[in-house]
């Protein structure tokens, strides 16, 4: 069975400020590694719940984790954070809210959720697998127009309609349904080759991006974060590329900045006023952390405390 290391244990540590009796949400399960951390520092009277929506994270931290009443594990997605965190009996007041974005290695690692060209399986991607429509699903009724346009924005690609021509008229000849199937057509309509870097990585990223709503997901997650903690309360954020990374450091901006049309009036209301700050620059692992653990090669952290309401 493939593990998950964390990325980046130590700073997320410091950034949350974990303290004995804190209550954490770990948006992000994984395969925990994250959390049984977090469940160190906040000993016997501290609470954590921790989300995925991949149901396979799920079942797996209920294994490891099992007995731990300090911990309630929920299968769901941090799009809903506030509902499901309500619903673990915390009512709102989180010293802490951790988001490790993207994917894990056993997801990455195993053939079978198809989110990888390295080895061949059915194309899903899909890191709730039992709900929604999967990768092969998608490609089959998408316009080569919108294909075109995912690859582009998500995946940056800039042979992306020489990609989505290929593929409209390769599944025309016979559905694309397995990984190896799609990397060799990616692989086939790109006339480049980046040093390191299979021809198909920025596609499978596009196309996982989109099946996922991932962008979408994080945009709703984040100021439901903010309502969640209490002043003084840190959100703790892990990028992987500069899609999310943007999104990130772009909402903090807003928040610290509070409502435009306010500004520079001498009383403000609650609703417009600046809910965060930013603490310190955006932190990325060090040469020993990316040598031990390569995923952790494009990681971004950024931490910003709740300013009291
Ligand atoms: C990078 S891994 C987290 C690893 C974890 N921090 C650990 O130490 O094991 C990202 C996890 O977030 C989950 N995930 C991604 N988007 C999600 C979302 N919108 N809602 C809930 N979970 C999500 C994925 O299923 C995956 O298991």
């Amino acid at each position: 069975m493939s593990e998950h290391a964390p990325v980046l244990p130590e700073e997320v540590l410091a950034g949350l400020t974990v303290r004995p009796g804190g209550r954490y949400c770990d948006a992000t399960f994984g395969r925990g590694g994250h959390t049984a951390a977090i469940l160190e520092a906040v000993g016997p009277a501290g609470r954590v719940v921790a989300l995925d929506r991949d149901p396979e994270a799920i079942r797996a931290g209920q294994r490891r984790f099992a007995g731990d009443q300090r911990l309630t594990l929920v299968k769901g997605s941090f799009g809903a954070l506030e509902t499901h965190v309500r619903a673990a009996g915390l009512d709102g007041e989180l010293d802490g809210v951790l988001m490790d974005l993207g994917v894990s290695s056993p997801q990455l690692d195993e053939a079978e959720r198809g989110f990888s060209f390295m080895q061949d399986g059915p194309l899903d991607m899909r890191m709730d697998n039992e709900s929604g429509q999967g990768a092969a699903q998608w490609l089959a009724r998408a316009g080569e127009r919108e294909i075109a346009d995912v690859l582009h924005t998500l995946g940056e690609e800039r042979y992306a309609r020489r990609i989505a021509r290929a593929l409209v008229a390769a599944r025309a000849e016979a559905p694309v349904t397995r990984t190896r199937q799609l990397a060799d057509i990616v692989a086939a309509a790109v006339p480049t080759r980046e040093p390191g870097r299979h021809p198909a990585t920025r596609s499978f990223q596009a196309i996982r991006i989109h099946v996922n709503r991932e962008l979408e997901e994080l945009e709703a997650a984040l100021p439901q974060a903010v309502r969640l903690l209490d002043a003084g309360g840190r959100l703790c954020v892990i990028s992987f590329h500069s899609l999310e990374d943007r999104i990130v450091k772009r909402f903090i901006r807003r928040e610290e900045q509070g409502d435009p049309v306010y500004a520079g009036l001498p009383e403000i209301p609650p609703h417009a006023r600046a809910r965060l700050k930013r603490m310190g620059a955006a932190v990325r692992p060090g040469a020993a952390e990316v040598a031990a653990n390569p995923r952790a090669r494009s990681a971004v952290l950024r931490v910003a405390a709740r300013l009291a309401a």
